[in-house]
């Protein structure tokens, strides 16, 4: 039986191999801010790319669009985030430490971390008070009221903003949708879990106008299409579910939400929002603005559009994948620790490995195999160490296959190529490698 996967095995797998290290390192780091080494940019470009397919890509209905991360602070003024995007807050007297009012059950005590906050005899907790989770910063030399503006907290926003422009210039009749994916940022007060919480992530969001009589319907549609996203890309579906959120916990602007959940090491937790929002942002810009968004027919009939977001971040979903990849296991007596990620998220595709990195001929056969596969794939060349030491570094970053050159290739012209889940070995001649791999990877 595999040990269970907790955060911690997560977080030093991602430091040992390059995908994640704490941000600002050498000064000590910054809380909940992370860099990303290579494989971990290779991965998050993968994740980014299979949305912006399943979005954008695959679809007639969906355009892109990239809006700027500082906007005009009378965006966030409209969209209610100035005078609603926050969290209540309370301070510890005695420790100093602050927590989120609503989730005092999930805290410790900084004295006492057995207790939760206020359960000690000595925590000393202040009122709570609205903490608004933007961060503020200034436009232009001169530090008057006029030049604050905000780091975008969502994508969202960018997207209300240019629907006239959007809809001018593609001539599209609802329904249709804008997809976009950026870095927003959320100065959040119980930051942590790794990537799970973070100050800045990029999020993927699309924002799908609808006539208002086929807002539910739409609804429907984009919970489940989203969910199947997920499961097809690997995770797992038992750790998946939709769960309904009630009138009281529902954001202002939305009518229905539902969240994709995860179970992640650290618990259930959100994947994805998926949202109604109904014609909340397009009536309050245009009131704000003075500029009419609404969709005007051929035939002259007017209507605001309702609008189905999908909200998504690439951190969450990367979390996800590693949890759910996440294995350690016994091979004929070793143990070995393997992300069986789909292949499609793996950050390298094929490993190209020559048995014996002193030998010329293997060493030659194995470079021209790289150089090939690696015109259309992300694959790796690695001659350094005992083969079973190379394997298991492959294992650990989750590349699903690897070729690997030997004697025989020298005598008949053959590759062994090796499963990373199965571990089954089978040959291929060298020169159908190319064709093998790009089926295997379809
Ligand atoms: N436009 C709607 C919106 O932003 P949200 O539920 O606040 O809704 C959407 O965020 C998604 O963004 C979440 O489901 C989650 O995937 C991701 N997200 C939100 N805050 C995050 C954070 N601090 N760190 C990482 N991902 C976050």
């Amino acid at each position: 039986m595999s040990e269970p996967v907790t955060m911690e095995k997560i977080v030093s797998l991602c430091r040992r191999r390059g995908f994640v290290f704490p941000s600002s390192e050498i000064y000590g780091g910054l809380g909940s801010t992370y860099d990303y080494g290579h494989y971990g940019v290779l991965m998050k470009n993968n994740i980014r790319s299979l949305w912006f397919d399943a979005m954008v890509q695959e679809r007639e209905d969906i355009l892109a669009l990239d809006s700027a991360i500082i906007l005009n602070p009378r965006v966030w003024e409209a969209s209610g985030h100035v005078a609603g995007f926050s969290d209540p807050l309370i301070d510890c007297r005695t420790c100093k430490l602050r927590f989120r009012a609503d989730k005092l059950d999930e805290a410790h005590c900084g004295r006492k971390p057995s207790k939760h906050p206020g359960e000690w005899k000595e925590c000393d907790l202040t009122e709570a008070r609205q903490f608004n989770l933007m961060f503020q910063t200034r436009v232009g030399a001169v530090e008057d009221a006029s030049s604050v503006a905000y780091l975008r907290p969502e994508t969202a926003q960018g997207i209300f903003v240019n629907f006239k422009n959007v809809l001018q210039i593609a001539r599209r009749k609802p329904p249709f949708g804008i997809a976009q994916v950026g870095k927003s940022f959320r100065n959040e007060i119980t930051p942590g879990n790794f990537l799970f919480r973070v100050l800045e992530f990029e999020q993927m969001e699309m924002e799908y106008f609808v006539p208002p009589d086929e807002a539910d319907r739409w609804f429907e549609y984009w919970v489940q299409a989203r969910f199947d996203w997920h499961v097809k890309y690997g995770l797992r579906q038992e750790k998946l579910r939709i769960r309904e959120h009630s009138e009281e916990e529902r954001s202002h602007y939305s009518s229905a939400t539902s969240d994709i959940e995860y179970e992640y090491p650290i618990g259930w937790g959100e994947l994805e929002g998926i949202a109604n929002r109904g014609d909340f942002d397009l009536a309050q810009h245009t009131e704000a603005s003075g500029t009419k968004l609404e969709f005007v027919g051929e035939g002259g009939e007017r209507y605001t559009p309702h609008v189905i977001e999908p909200a998504v971040s690439i951190e969450r979903i990367f979390v996800a994948m590693l949890a759910d990849a996440y294995h350690e296991e016994e091979v004929a007596g070793r143990q070995r620790t393997v992300l069986r990620l789909h292949p499609a998220i793996a950050p390298v595709k094929a490993a190209i490995l020559p048995l014996i990195a002193k030998d010329s001929a293997m060493v030659g056969h194995a470079r021209s195999l790289y150089e090939e596969l690696r015109r259309e794939h992300v694959v790796e060349y690695d001659d350094g160490g005992a083969i079973g030491r190379r394997y298991r570094r492959q294992d650990e970053i989750g590349t699903p296959f690897a070729f690997t050159i030997d004697e025989q290739t020298l005598a008949d012209e053959t590759v062994t190529v090796r499963d990373r889940d199965s571990l089954a070995q089978e040959r291929l001649p060298i020169g159908g490698v190319r064709a093998w791999l790009d089926d295997s990877l379809r």
